[in-house]
């Protein structure tokens, strides 16, 4: 998780009892995956910048309050971290019971089921149910949304398949925001943007009603690959399921390295 620093200067910490040196200014998740300890995550990936907002990555560190996110939090000369202690099990099961209790329990009939990094991150955690009930206005909230005036009566938000490559299920959605940033960080457009609070909050293509194929999105897919579950899905996977394999070519032109994927 979170994208690597380079730095001359190194930390030595330790994690769950193992030192570690790192780079100054590595992120106490990235310190952890080069002990091979994996912490849980959902907002954060490789390539992306740290953005903190799902709390699965919760840790312990001594001498310090809370339980701070790995993914934003960079590790210090002698820090002494906890990943696995009971406090931080029930509180990532909690979060976990959360994000599970917005969204659909379709997972047999999905789409991602098998490549779905919400479902592998309820497995870790360990959670086997769920404790509250869908909020009121609606089974599944995020398929809602509240009119602009006030009104109590949601509006249903349909999936949107305008793009022709993919579609967008606003039901599975859990505002990491990963596309958000891959649109901006990887591909430098400002198609998406996260809309609305709580419960009704969502990714946008643009005002209210918007689709994909009417927002600055150029399709590059960006947003696809970054997504952890099935909210937006390539539309052949849809069709014919998930790939067995893929075909990856590194780029002969320059010597940058790009590799390009095929399923
Ligand atoms: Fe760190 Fe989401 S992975 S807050």
């Amino acid at each position: 998780g979170t994208p690597a620093r380079t730095s001359q200067r190194t930390v030595t910490l330790t994690i769950d009892g193992f030192p570690v040196t790192v780079p100054e200014g590595t992120s106490v998740m990235r310190a952890s995956n080069t002990l091979g300890i994996a912490i849980p995550k959902l907002c954060a990936t490789d390539n992306l910048e740290a953005w903190g907002s799902c709390r699965l990555c919760a840790v312990e560190i001594e001498g310090r309050r809370g339980t701070p996110a790995s993914c934003t939090t960079p590790v210090t000369e002698g820090m002494v971290v906890h990943t696995q202690t009971p406090k931080l099990h029930k509180l990532r099961k909690g979060v976990m019971e959360l994000y599970i209790s917005d969204h659909p329990l379709d997972c047999l009939t999905c789409a991602a089921n098998g490549d779905c990094e919400l479902q592998d991150m309820a497995g870790a955690v360990g959670l086997r149910e769920v404790r509250y009930e869908a909020p009121p206005q609606a089974p599944l909230a995020n398929h809602f949304l509240r009119r602009q005036d006030g009104d109590a009566n949601p509006q249903f938000i349909p999936k949107d398949d305008s793009n022709p490559y993919f579609t967008y299920d606003p039901s599975k959605c859990i505002v990491c925001s990963r596309c958000v940033r891959a649109c901006e960080e990887v591909q430098g457009t400002f198609a998406l943007t996260i809309q609305g609070r709580g419960f009704d909050s969502r990714v946008s293509a643009g005002m209210a009603g918007d689709s994909f194929l009417s927002s600055d999105c150029v399709s590059c897919g960006a947003c696809v690959q970054a997504c952890p579950t099935a909210t937006l899905q390539e539309k052949s996977v849809i069709e014919i399921g998930t790939p067995d394999r893929k075909v990856v070519t590194t780029c002969a032109y320059c010597g940058v390295g790009c590799s390009f994927e095929a399923e």
